[in-house]
């Protein structure tokens, strides 16, 4: 059997914090999958997460986060589990990018990176 690893390490990544951990645990916790995807995966109410805090940063994550909207529930949660939420996603953004970057098949079958679509 051939498994395909190319593209797949993750050794270059610093480990997940102690904060960014407890952030996973609440994550889990609160079940903030159900309505949220990484990488795609997860529940569709609410917009995939993988890159929002390099996308949008870190404050603006902590205060939809903190206080909720009319559609996500506010989970009255402390600054502190706020804090860790925040590093949790931080560290699941560092591990790469989402949606995938476009790619331009020629006709020969050269592959070739576009810009980033978004
Ligand atoms: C019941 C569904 C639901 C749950 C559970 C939920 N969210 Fe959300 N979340 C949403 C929706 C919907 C939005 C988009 C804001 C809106 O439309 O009001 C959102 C927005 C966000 C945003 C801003 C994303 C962006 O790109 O604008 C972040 C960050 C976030 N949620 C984090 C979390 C975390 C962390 C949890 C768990 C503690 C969680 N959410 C649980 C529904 C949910």
């Amino acid at each position: 059997m051939t498994v395909y690893t190319s593209g797949t390490d993750t050794t270059h990544l610093p480990p997940m914090s102690d904060q960014a951990r407890l952030g996973q645990n609440i994550y889990q916790d609160k079940n903030c999958i159900a309505c949220h995807q990484f990488y795609g995966l997860g529940g569709y109410m609410g917009p995939d997460l993988t890159n929002v805090i390099s996308t949008r940063g870190e404050a603006y994550a902590g205060a939809f986060i903190t206080s909720g909207t009319a559609r996500m529930p506010n989970f009255d949660l402390s600054p502190d589990e706020v804090s860790a939420l925040v590093a949790f996603l931080s560290a699941v953004d560092q591990t790469g990018t989402y949606p995938p970057k476009n790619y331009a098949v020629a006709w020969n079958g050269t592959v070739s990176q576009e810009d980033d679509p978004r």
